[in-house]
């Protein structure tokens, strides 16, 4: 039968972050030439019901959830999520040519040599990577979670009344949004393939740093510093409590780039947040200076640039002060590239400005369009 005369409808994909600090929910349409946001939502996280990624409270957490799914109108039904924290490993290894099937198996001998917990409660997944120069060994990229940490998420989302249909590793998942690959947006505008770029995600509890040479993952690392740090050396410095102390820092605070005067009523709020955007930086250069040490076949060169996301990453000045400190050009992302903002989000709340807290979860809703 010709089913050229019946519209059809575009497929859908639901992507679910569940941060430390706050629950992100996008939906994209994909259409044969553009994506397009459909729906979303940012809901808070009840406090303390995430412990280095794992979800501790796993029934306030799906109440959230429901009252995102509530706020912007989703469906219940399948969702893409991600698993985070301190209890997720990325690591690369090198091991002696083999058939597939043998490297499965030394990954599962080997493992335990990789990973800071026992090879027992962890669920692993590889990636072989392919290699520049030399042939002689396989690169593998070697992903482990505690699996507490991936059933605890399970378990969330059926609460929520979601049906969880893959989980990923946010620090990849980050990289699938940021590259600008999907439909609606040319080849020429996807980010250079060539160079070696450094993207993080500043989140409230770590930041996320991966490197990449275009797709290609070139180093992992999950830094435990945040935007709830930040809040947390306000609270301290001017003895108000958590939330006055988020509030003061979205609303009012900015943090000076080494140097620089500051104004005399900001010293005490923008000199307790230096201490703090002292310690990421010097972490995010450490892990640069790793990367670009490691010979060229590994590393695929220096990295040239530096490209910011995540909630965190909105806190004034955070940009020109990690730039200045890592000593390379550094630029907010722009997760919605090319994907058409539906009317009726953009008439609610200006999701553009909110949009590098969004990356994770369209790159978890872009999973099945891009790979
Ligand atoms: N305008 C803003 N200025 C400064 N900080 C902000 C702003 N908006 C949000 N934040 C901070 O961003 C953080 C939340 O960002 P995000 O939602 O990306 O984190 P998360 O995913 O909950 O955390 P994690 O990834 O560590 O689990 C909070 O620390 C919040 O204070
Ligand atoms: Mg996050």
């Amino acid at each position: 039968m010709p089913s050229g005369f019946l519209p059809r409808r575009a497929k859908t994909f639901v992507g679910l972050d569940i941060g430390t600090s706050r629950i992100k929910m996008v939906e994209l349409a994909v259409h044969p030439e553009s994506v397009e946001l459909v729906r979303a939502a940012v809901e808070p996280t009840p406090p303390e019901s995430l412990v280095e990624g794992r979800i501790v409270n796993p029934a306030a957490v799906a109440g959230a959830i429901k009252r995102a799914i509530a706020a912007g109108k989703f469906r219940a039904g399948d969702v893409f999520a991600a698993v985070a924290g301190q209890g997720v490993v990325v690591r690369h290894a090198k091991f002696p040519n083999m058939p597939a099937e043998e490297l499965r198996q030394a990954m599962q001998w080997e493992a335990q040599k990789y990973i800071p917990f026992p090879v027992e409660q962890a669920t692993l997944d590889f990636t072989v990577l392919p290699t520049e120069g030399d042939q002689q060994t396989t690169e593998v990229m070697l992903v482990a979670a505690k699996s507490e940490l991936i059933e605890s998420h399970l378990q969330t989302m059926e609460l929520a009344g979601l049906t969880p249909v893959a989980i990923d590793v946010q620090p990849f998942t980050m990289l699938r949004a940021l590259r600008h690959k999907r439909p609606g947006v040319p080849e020429s505008e996807l980010r250079d393939d060539d160079a070696v770029t450094a993207y993080l995600d500043v989140g409230a509890g770590t930041t996320d740093i991966v490197i990449a040479k275009g797709e290609l993952v070139k180093f992992t690392r999950i830094v435990p510093i945040g935007g709830a740090m930040f809040t947390k050396a306000i609270a301290e410095r001017l003895g108000v409590g958590f939330d006055e102390a988020e509030r003061i820092k979205i609303e009012r605070s900015r943090l000076y780039r080494r140097g620089e005067e500051m104004d005399a009523d900001d010293v005490p709020v923008s000199e307790a947040m230096s201490e703090v955007a002292a310690s990421l930086a010097l972490e995010i250069r450490r892990s640069i200076d790793y990367h670009d040490m490691q010979p060229v076949s590994a590393s695929g060169g220096d990295v040239k640039s530096v490209i910011l996301a995540g909630g965190g990453a909105a806190l004034r000045g955070l940009d020109a002060y990690i730039g200045d400190e890592v000593g390379l050009p550094t630029e907010m992302s722009d997760p919605l590239k090319g994907i058409i903002v539906n009317p009726r989000i953009a008439s609610k709340w200006d999701v553009q400005a909110s949009s590098p807290m969004l990356a994770v979860g369209i790159g978890l809703a872009l999973r099945e369009v891009v790979d």
